[in-house]
């Protein structure tokens, strides 16, 4: 069916083997809360669609997704994972996916370039095809190695901003191979981006700081699904919430939904805690942090770490310190403390477990069953950024009521008629 590579894989690089059984049992628990997933898993373990398929993924490698990388190997494939960030590793969840026969190449901090010879290394397998969060893999591919590029059937995005940078490579004609847009399926954004992230951050931040959230002036930079999930749970917890914004509809949809909406530099003094979710570069800079209160929070929950710009707190800081775990304090001229949570990295995964399982069991429920289209239809998809399919949409929503155990009403053939007909 397709070119299965006849390359025997290398050995997995990661921090200790030993600690697969906790992660064993973060997967279990994973894989209990995952009924969409099960479902999926149960019809492909039987055929094995993706038999002498060797696939590359690179994603976050905590329970959730470990428990896709197994259910693709179930379904065949021939399964090679590296991280989509370096600190949202799980080191036990790590071994315990080499333990099971998938090749790893990944450990939790690893370093710029450790990040990139993981990746290097997934490349090196010669995978057919990839799923990916956040751009980083076939970013790689296209860049450093196009002639490879050229050989890989396909693949899948997780992420809004790795859909971003493939769609900016399709318009400049650079893409090579055909990906799906799994982010933009109604079953992934309108429930992954919006309650994934909004119960994650919360999650994260929590955690992390063991402070109140109520009373507390939150400032939401971004109102897109991920936004919005972040302000509408910051609201349930008791917060004064905030919302900025450079999209005047979006602007517009949050003032309705009930928050404050004003400019970043107008926020900056108002705000006990801001949280990043635009998906776009330097949304807080040096300019607002030198208006912002003593003990400011700042976190990020957008892909990548550009978000808040950290150069601008090392440069105004006159000193920094670990206060707690993933909590940097930095201290400017006249004594003003601001706090950066886990680096400025997406809160939810460098700080936390990512979003709840439930939520991730539709997300991943799309990307093995958009993987399989990809499969099955690649000889006919040119390069380029693909739709997951309505039925497949459909059928993650209907699998996921059948496990609620929930039943909806059916059209009758005269609603139907009604619907379809501009005479009646
Ligand atoms: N867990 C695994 N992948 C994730 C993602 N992209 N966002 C949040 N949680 C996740």
């Amino acid at each position: 069916m397709h070119t299965a590579s006849p390359r025997s894989l290398p050995p997995s690089r990661l921090r200790d083997a030993g600690l697969a059984p906790a992660g064993q049992r973060k997967i279990d628990w994973a894989a209990q809360h995952m009924p969409v997933l099960n479902r999926v898993r149960a019809e492909l373990e039987q055929e094995r669609p993706l038999r002498g398929l060797r696939l590359a993924v690179c994603l976050h490698l905590e329970a959730k997704t470990a428990y896709l990388a197994l259910t693709l190997q179930a379904a065949g494939a021939e399964v090679v994972a590296c991280a989509s960030n370096p600190l949202s590793t799980q080191d036990d969840v790590v071994a315990a996916l080499a333990e099971q026969g998938v090749t790893v190449f990944a450990w939790h901090g690893a370093s710029p370039e450790e990040y990139e010879s993981h990746l290097a290394a997934a490349l090196d397998c010669h995978p057919d095809a990839i799923i990916d969060d956040g751009g980083d893999l076939v970013g790689m591919l296209h860049r450093d190695r196009p002639a490879q590029a050229r050989r890989i059937l396909g693949g899948c995005e997780e992420t809004t901003t790795g859909v971003l940078r493939l769609k900016a490579m399709e318009k400049d004609g650079l893409l090579l191979f055909p990906m799906m847009d799994v982010n933009d399926a109604l079953m992934k954004y309108l429930f992954d981006n919006r309650y994934g992230t909004g119960q994650s951050v919360w999650d994260g931040i929590m955690r992390t700081t063991n402070l109140v959230v109520a009373g507390k002036t939150v400032v939401v930079a971004g109102y897109g699904w991920c936004g919005k999930g972040v302000a509408m749970r910051a609201k349930g917890l008791g917060a004064r919430v905030v919302v900025t914004e450079i999209d005047p509809i979006k602007a517009n949809e949050a003032w309705l939904d009930g928050f404050q909406v004003m400019r970043m530099e107008q926020a900056a003094p108002l705000g006990d805690l801001f949280i990043t979710v635009t998906g776009n570069i330097d949304v807080i800079r040096g300019e607002h942090m030198v208006l912002m209160r003593d003990g400011a929070l700042l976190a990020n929950a957008g892909h990548f770490d550009v978000e808040i710009r950290k150069p601008d707190l090392e440069q105004l800081a006159l000193s920094r310190r670990l206060v707690r775990p993933n909590v940097e304090e930095f201290t400017l001229p006249g004594g003003k403390r601001l706090h950066l949570l886990a680096e400025g990295r997406l809160v939810n995964l460098a700080a936390g477990d990512g979003h709840p399982v439930e939520v991730m069991d539709l997300s991943f429920s799309l990307q093995a069953l958009a993987l399989l289209h990809l499969v099955r239809e690649h000889a006919s998809m040119a390069p380029g950024v693909y739709p997951v399919p309505a039925e497949i949409d459909r059928r993650v929503a209907e699998l996921r009521l059948e496990a609620l155990g929930l039943s909806i009403d059916q059209l009758s053939p005269e609603q139907a008629a009604y619907l379809s007909s501009w005479q009646a």
